[in-house]
């Protein structure tokens, strides 16, 4: 039986998600875009899983580098998650607006919002239009606990 397109889409687009900036860095280039197709993968090791859009700029950085970071959006914030979706005059140009420091891998870790994590890849699974990565987290910085931005309030889709 052929797949029910439409049911297809429906569905996969009841599956909740958050909203985060994935942030990564090559050389003295950092950049990042908003991310939702993110989920934790293990306790121990703490593990995440990401979906990268296979030909997006930050995608080979991925797969260079081995690292990301996450930036974990307040619920206030969703203005600043449509700047790093929308495209750029130059990669890394988002955070000209978004101040940032850089963590104890190099990543950027924006000032405000929850906090943010690193993390080391260590898997990926190229197949389709986004590959999935598997990252352990190496650290964690939280700046101010509060309610974190989901994808169904903000009346964006992503995915289906
Ligand atoms: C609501 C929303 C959620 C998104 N989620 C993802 C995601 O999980 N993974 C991804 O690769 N791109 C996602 N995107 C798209 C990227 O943010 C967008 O393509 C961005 O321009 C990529 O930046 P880059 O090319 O600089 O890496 C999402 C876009 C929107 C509007």
């Amino acid at each position: 039986m052929s797949l029910d397109l439409d049911a297809k889409k429906v569905l996969l687009r009841k599956i909740p998600h958050g909203l985060f900036i994935c942030g990564v860095q090559e050389a003295d280039e950092v950049n990042g875009f908003t991310a939702s197709w993110v989920t934790q993968g293990s306790f121990e090791p703490p593990l995440i899983v990401i979906g990268v859009k296979a030909d997006g700029s930050s995608h080979g950085i991925i797969k260079r580098t081995k690292k990301f970071s996450l930036n974990f959006l307040r619920s206030d914030q969703k203005d600043l998650a449509a700047v790093f979706f929308k495209p750029q005059k130059a990669l890394g140009g988002r955070f000209e607006t978004a101040p940032f420091r850089l963590g104890n891998l190099g990543l950027p870790i924006l000032e405000d919002s929850i906090g943010g994590i690193e993390c080391v890849t260590i898997g990926e699974i190229v197949h389709g239009d986004h590959t999935i990565f598997v990252g352990e987290v190496k650290s964690a910085y939280l700046n101010k606990d509060g309610e974190p931005l989901n994808l169904s309030s903000t009346g964006w889709s992503y995915g289906g």
